[in-house]
């Protein structure tokens, strides 16, 4: 916690000596609660909905590790899977036949995915699609989407520079001058500058195709489907990002929801299952120039990892229709009730609730969001009021109004009202 009471807090304590041992003492900067203005909290363990913390203290968690536990924590379907997984040795560096079931169950829920490649996490899944999409156009510029997030390899850490449809400028120091003006940044949303961006064709337009690392931001209608005809007319690879939103929306993400196939997607986060696995897959010809079947390298040590392919086949056995349809009531019953919470101290026309199945954010700004320019007018210290306030009374939201809350089916209707109450009084602190 900010503040003197809670210094002599067990998590105060690992804080002060991680400061010391960690950059900022965590190995992820969000975690470091920096946005909203206080100390970040060490967790001892995770129950179903619930975090537990160093200090014993209990709160519904919202977070769930961004995104992979959609059952939720230590789940016995997955702890099973990796115990008995585990028994029969850690990694080989070999193939088997838990990677050839994954891939397949991939394949079946995503009409797009023709075949498919294992990596350790969703930064290597799209700088390896991007190297991919560039070898198969022969061209080097790329096209993103302003509040998008693929990972953070240099030439996706990119914001864009005075201008539209102009070179990309680096967003961290460090990030080559070169790698970022290979690629240009555009308004998410926004017709015209995509259709700009692309009159040179590009080797790939790269989107997360429900945008949810700007806050959850919605395709407004037709929007994906314009994106996929600029694609098909330039000859340039399509990449829907669909590390947050692939098993969580839907079977077959947000392909399934929108209609709008890709070329290469990219997923993570829940097809591990909460160890570190992610993936890239698309259309078989462009698959097939992967080494070893092509020319495009691209390996990883721990890729297919069995712990992880046990936890991932695990958790998509469980996510079946009735699965999808129970996420998207409970995200709905959230999505209200935190819209009524925020009725109650007068903060309805300041706070927007955005929702789609499993992914909430409730945006502290008078008018609906549509691109990254509105996220980042949001009151930002107003959400850092609200969470340090729910944070309070046993509710663990994400730490940045930039992050989408997360459902999983571990949540239920006594951990909604228990959110729904602290966030009454949250609100009501956030404004006054
Ligand atoms: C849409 C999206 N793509 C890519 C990534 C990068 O994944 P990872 O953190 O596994 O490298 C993230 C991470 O949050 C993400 O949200």
């Amino acid at each position: 916690m900010s503040g003197r009471a809670a210094v002599d807090s067990r998590s105060a304590e690992l804080y002060r000596t991680a400061l010391g041992l960690m950059p900022g003492g965590v190995n992820s900067p969000v975690r470091a609660m920096r946005s909203i203005g206080r100390d970040p909290i060490f967790i001892e363990r995770g129950e179903g909905c619930e975090l537990v913390d160093v200090d014993g203290r209990r709160y519904v968690d919202w977070v769930c590790s961004w995104g992979p536990l959609i059952l939720g924590h230590a789940s016995p379907a997955v702890v099973e899977a990796v115990v008995a997984a585990v028994r029969r040795g850690t990694s080989y560096g070999a193939p088997t036949a838990a990677e050839v079931e994954l891939a397949a169950e991939v394949g079946s829920r995503f009409d797009s995915v023709e075949m498919v490649r294992m990596v350790s996490s969703g930064t290597e899944a799209a700088m390896s699609a991007v190297r991919l999409a560039r070898a198969a156009t022969g061209r080097e510029r790329i096209v993103k989407f302003a509040g998008a997030y693929h990972g953070h390899s240099d030439g996706l850490l990119a914001e864009a520079g005075s201008g539209l449809a102009t070179q990309g400028i680096p967003a961290s120091p460090g990030v080559s001058a070169g790698s970022a003006a290979a690629t240009t940044v555009v308004p998410w949303n926004d017709l015209d500058s995509l259709a700009a961006a692309v009159a040179d064709p590009p080797a790939a337009i790269i989107a997360e195709p429900l945008p949810a690392n700007m806050g959850l931001v919605p395709p407004e209608p037709g929007f994906l489907e314009r994106m996929r005809s600029l694609c098909d007319e330039r000859g340039s690879i399509l990449i829907l990002d669909e590390v947050i939103s692939g098993f969580r929306l839907a079977r077959g993400g947000a392909q399934e929801r929108y209609g709008v196939d890709a070329d290469l997607t990219l997923m993570g986060k829940v097809l591990g299952g909460g160890l570190p696995s992610a993936a890239y897959g698309g259309r078989a010809d462009l698959m097939q120039r992967v080494a070893p079947a092509g020319d495009v390298y691209q390996a990883g040590t721990l890729a297919g990892n069995p712990l992880a392919m046990a936890a991932g086949l695990a958790t998509l056995r469980q996510l079946d229709s009735a699965a999808y349809e129970r996420l998207a009531e409970l995200t709905e019953e959230l999505a209200d009730a935190l819209a009524a919470a925020a009725e109650a101290p007068g903060a309805a026309e300041l706070v927007q609730i955005e929702s789609a199945p499993g992914l909430v954010t409730p945006f502290f700004s008078a008018e609906p969001v549509r691109d990254f320019a509105g996220a980042a007018s949001c009151d930002l210290d107003a959400y850092g009021r609200f969470c340090r306030a729910l944070l309070e009374r046993g509710v663990y939201p994400p730490a940045s109004q930039f992050e989408a809350w997360f459902v999983s089916l571990a949540h239920d209707s006594a951990a909604i009202e228990a959110t729904a109450a602290a966030a009454a009084e949250a609100f009501a602190e956030a404004m006054a």
